[in-house]
């Protein structure tokens, strides 16, 4: 697919007044009145923005302040310039009307002419994309996300690699990109040597059976607690003190078990694959309750056999080199640590996976880029492992660390329970439906008879997502703190406020008794002459330049916002426009609105992995 694809009339309003700026833009720099470089230009048209303010039109443009200097002349004469070559730009007068004087030190102001607004949110009304284009250029993206330690039961800090990862796939899939997704499970560490050791000398072969999961679990936690060995944590647990005092040399013991799987010791490569399943099993349960799915779950163990031929490529290739018996790249100074990819005992470690998978993923793969949604903690690692990469050859590959802040609790400590352990992940999804539980029904248009089973399916709906909307609407690299009670607020930025606004929106059509196909077959054109059917129809027209803006920085909280704004523009035309008692032409003009903005929210919604219901 290349280009929109679509139906004419798809319009991102932005990008076509960008390329007018820049043909404006390339205009001052051959006419000599600014010598601009090609380079320069893109960042001069992330200048062109929309205006917060309606007054001063619906686009302002602002770079002849920064191009003031080299044309060594006042920003508004630039301003002026650019103005006079912005109206003849071609496609400019067919969406635009013609900008007006400069204001104040030399904005530009631009305003959609109302005939162009009015056809293209009719396009959009018709229009299965809702009237996104597509990207012209369609990059093939790794998405690594997820990504848990398996063994380890999952616990909250899991939920943001998983609510964002999944939410940016969908977002780039539905621009346009070919996404391959990928977990890049955890599932060959240290944890499975704790388990190992802990089958050989404590296991309760009952309680596997009743239970496995559960007897997986008490066995990680136990050995982990025997190899760690730490008075306080021994005092409170007499059993784990009575297998210390039995095994002095457990932590050693561990390793070794580790280190046996990883050699292709029979006895414990036979166990891994039993346990694994049960593992999976684990934490397949919460995707499917997140309505996460993976294309591919090759994890770390998948790339185990290619790690000696790693080490072996790059000591060839100079890149790595011994020191004190381990292998290492040497990025920097003599001084700075090294990136280790294989210690003095013969180990490999993560880093040497992560690099044997970038090789794997661009032989198979053949990605232009590779996102990882990973805990910012682990940036070091990933700027090593990049740097290391583009050396080896990997260089036309751009790979991101898409890195997120912790999850705090009320008090600004990482969240735990009172018992001092991390919340299990799946406690916390029943918490939260649970308490959703108690919200449902409290809708107008939820009091008049639901089901138990409509309840409960509500109740799921509306407590996943808003544990998933309370993530995905932080500012990702900061840490955030997680409050059941603020994210199950019905008003505000939460899920449920907007999942309520969807159900408000698309009720309407139940109580009008109005077709919605119809309508939007009969392509009554949408008019804005009100101010605040104009301010909607703009906003609605303006998905396809957020999502462009999530995917510049893999930001989908830009995305969250917007919807809040198209939820708040929606209260504005609705609370003071008539629509089922608007007469003719209004009425239907007012109805395409609504089920526009009804689709807008509920596609904005899901492209967050967020479901929505009919009625709360
Ligand atoms: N399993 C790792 C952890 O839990 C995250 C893996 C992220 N992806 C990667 N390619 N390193 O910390």
């Amino acid at each position: 697919m290349s280009g929109d694809g679509g139906p004419a009339g798809r319009v991102n309003l932005r990008s076509a007044l960008r390329q007018a700026f820049r043909v404006a833009i390339e205009g001052l720099s051959r006419d000599g009145i600014a010598s601009i470089s090609a380079a320069e230009i893109p960042a001069l048209l992330e200048q062109v923005r929309e205006t917060a303010d309606a007054a001063f039109g619906d686009y302002s443009g602002t770079m002849a302040m920064a191009l003031a200097k080299r044309a060594g002349a006042k920003p508004r004469d630039v301003a002026v310039e650019i103005i006079r070559r912005l109206q003849s730009a071609p496609g400019y007068a067919d969406l635009f009307e013609p900008p007006g004087d400069p204001v104040g030190p030399g904005f530009i102001n631009v305003r959609v002419r109302d005939d162009a607004l009015a056809a293209a949110v009719g396009h959009a009304v018709a229009d299965e994309r809702l009237g996104v284009t597509a990207v012209a250029e369609p990059q093939r993206v790794v998405v690594d996300f997820s990504s848990p330690n398996v063994a380890k039961p999952m616990h909250v800090g899991h939920i943001r690699s998983t609510v964002i990862g999944d939410a940016i796939a969908r977002i780039l899939r539905f621009r346009g990109h070919h996404v391959i997704t990928d977990n890049h499970l955890g599932d060959w560490g240290t944890q499975f040597g704790m388990i190992l050791w802990g089958w050989k000398h404590c296991r309760d072969d009952a309680a596997f059976a009743a239970d496995p999961t559960a007897e997986l679990g008490r066995l990680y936690r136990l050995v982990r607690k025997v190899a760690d060995a730490k008075p306080e944590e021994l005092a409170a647990d007499p059993v784990a003190a009575a297998l210390v005092a039995a095994h002095p040399d457990a932590a050693r013991e561990v390793l070794a078990e580790t280190a046996k799987l990883h050699e292709g010791d029979p006895e414990n490569r036979a166990l891994w694959e039993r346990f694994m399943p049960v593992c999976r099993g684990e934490i397949d349960r919460i995707y499917q309750r997140l309505h996460v799915t993976f294309d591919h779950t090759l994890g770390e163990s998948f790339f185990h056999p290619l790690l000696g031929g790693v080490v072996a490529d790059l000591l060839a290739a100079g890149l790595a080199r011994e020191s004190r018996g381990a292998i290492g790249v040497f990025l920097g100074g003599e001084d700075d640590p090294p990136l280790l990819i294989r210690k003095a005992d013969g180990a490999f470690l993560y880093a040497t996976t992560d690099l044997a998978t970038i090789r794997w993923r661009r032989e198979h793969w053949k990605p232009d880029r590779i996102l990882y949604v990973v805990d910012h903690r682990q940036s070091q690692h990933f700027e090593q492992v990049f740097e290391t990469a583009r050396r080896w050859g990997c260089g036309a590959v751009d790979l991101v660390h898409v890195a997120f802040g912790t999850v705090l609790g009320e008090d600004g400590k990482p969240f735990k329970t009172r018992a001092g352990d991390t919340v299990g992940l799946e406690a916390l999804l029943d918490e939260g439906v649970e308490r959703a539980a108690a919200i449902v029904g409290s809708g107008d248009e939820g009091r008049a008879g639901m089901s138990d089973e409509d309840r409960r399916h509500v109740a799921e709906t509306v407590g996943i997502g808003a544990i998933k909307y309370a993530d995905l609407s932080q500012n990702r690299t900061t840490d955030y703190v997680f409050s059941f009670d603020k994210m199950l607020q019905l008003t505000g930025n939460t899920a449920a406020y907007m999942q309520y606004a969807v159900a408000r929106v698309e009720g309407i059509f139940t109580k009008g008794g109005v077709d919605r196909e119809a309508l939007r077959r009969a392509g009554h054109g949408v008019q804005v002459s009100d101010p605040r059917e104009r301010a909607l129809a703009l906003e609605l027209l303006r998905f396809g330049e957020v999502l462009e803006d999530v995917e510049a920085d893999s930001r989908p909280n830009v995305l969250t916002a917007w919807l809040y704004d198209v939820a708040g523009r929606y209260s504005t035309f609705y609370d003071a426009l008539p629509v089922l008692k608007a007469a003719g032409a209004d009425r239907d003009s007012r109805l395409a609105l609504c089920d526009l903005t009804g689709r807008v929210l509920r596609r904005g919604l899901e492209l967050l992995g967020i479901g929505t219901v009919e009625k709360m």
